[in-house]
């Protein structure tokens, strides 16, 4: 049982994806009717390609996604997971979100593996500026830059830095608890495995299967990441 996993794990590591900010009201990127991919090709808006070949249509991409985050803010599920940062229950969080909400919420052992859609710089002189650069429709750095979002694009490699802290916290999860990833994006859905690999207990809670279920010592199909963390949090504490 996965509170029991919880309760005796000496070291626990929370992985999140979309999913885990769909009941913040943010769309993910592969739900079958929701999704973002749905009606976009991710390399036509989300890549350094598009960046330098339609660049209106990768401004008005991020500017939407930028002002509907605006509107929208970390759920309970996020609370509880600061919660149990604080009461040494979970160690870290690695996400592959750009939301920044699991900083918003308080949680403090973030690891961003995709960056953050919170800031945007120039791709020049690489100045860093809020988003509300975009919010503002001022795409264009004092040096005469694009400013792009701090995320990492398709055709990007990851962060080196939030890559080597993932490996380590991976390395040291006795317990590894994926939250609302399809878990079909390289390199960061290597995580997961590796550190099934060191010997952690692998948890997958999505809504639809994921291609690394098999892996999984526990799968938890067709429940809201939300209903979840309230239930565990009341066993937690009965
Ligand atoms: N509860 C549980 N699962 C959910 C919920 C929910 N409330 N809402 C959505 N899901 C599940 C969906 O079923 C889906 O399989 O979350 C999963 C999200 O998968 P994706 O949309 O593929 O998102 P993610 O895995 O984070 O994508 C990884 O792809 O486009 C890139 O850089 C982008 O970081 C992103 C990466």
């Amino acid at each position: 049982m996965l509170i029991d996993l919880i309760k005796s794990s000496k070291y626990t590591v929370v992985y999140t994806g979309a999913g885990m900010s769909t009941e913040s009201g943010l769309p993910d990127f592969r739900s079958a009717k929701t999704g973002l991919w749905k009606n976009e090709n991710p390399e036509l808006v989300a890549s350094t390609e598009a960046l330098n070949r339609d660049v209106e249509k990768f401004f008005q991409f991020y500017r939407e996604r930028v002002l509907g985050m605006k509107d929208c803010k970390p759920h309970n599920g996020y609370d509880i997971l600061v919660n149990w940062e604080k009461s040494g229950l979970i160690k870290s969080i690695i996400t592959q979100n750009v939301d920044g909400f699991h900083s918003v919420a308080g949680s403090e052992n973030v690891i961003e593996l995709h960056g953050t859609l919170q800031k945007v710089h120039c791709q020049l002189c690489e100045k860093e500026y809020s988003n509300e650069m975009y919010e503002e429709e001022r795409f264009y750095c004092e040096c005469g830059g694009k400013l792009r979002p701090s995320v990492v694009l398709f055709g990007e490699g990851l962060p080196e830095d939030s890559f080597m802290k993932a490996v380590d916290e991976s390395k040291k999860a006795d317990l590894f608890i994926v939250l609302g990833s399809s878990l079909t994006v390289t390199p960061a859905n290597q995580f997961p495995i590796l550190a099934k690999e060191q010997g952690a207990k692998l948890v997958i809670v999505n809504m639809e299967p994921t291609q690394l279920d098999e892996y999984a010592d526990i799968v938890i199909n067709d429940v809201k990441i939300g209903d979840l963390l309230a239930e565990l949090e009341s066993h937690l504490h009965s």
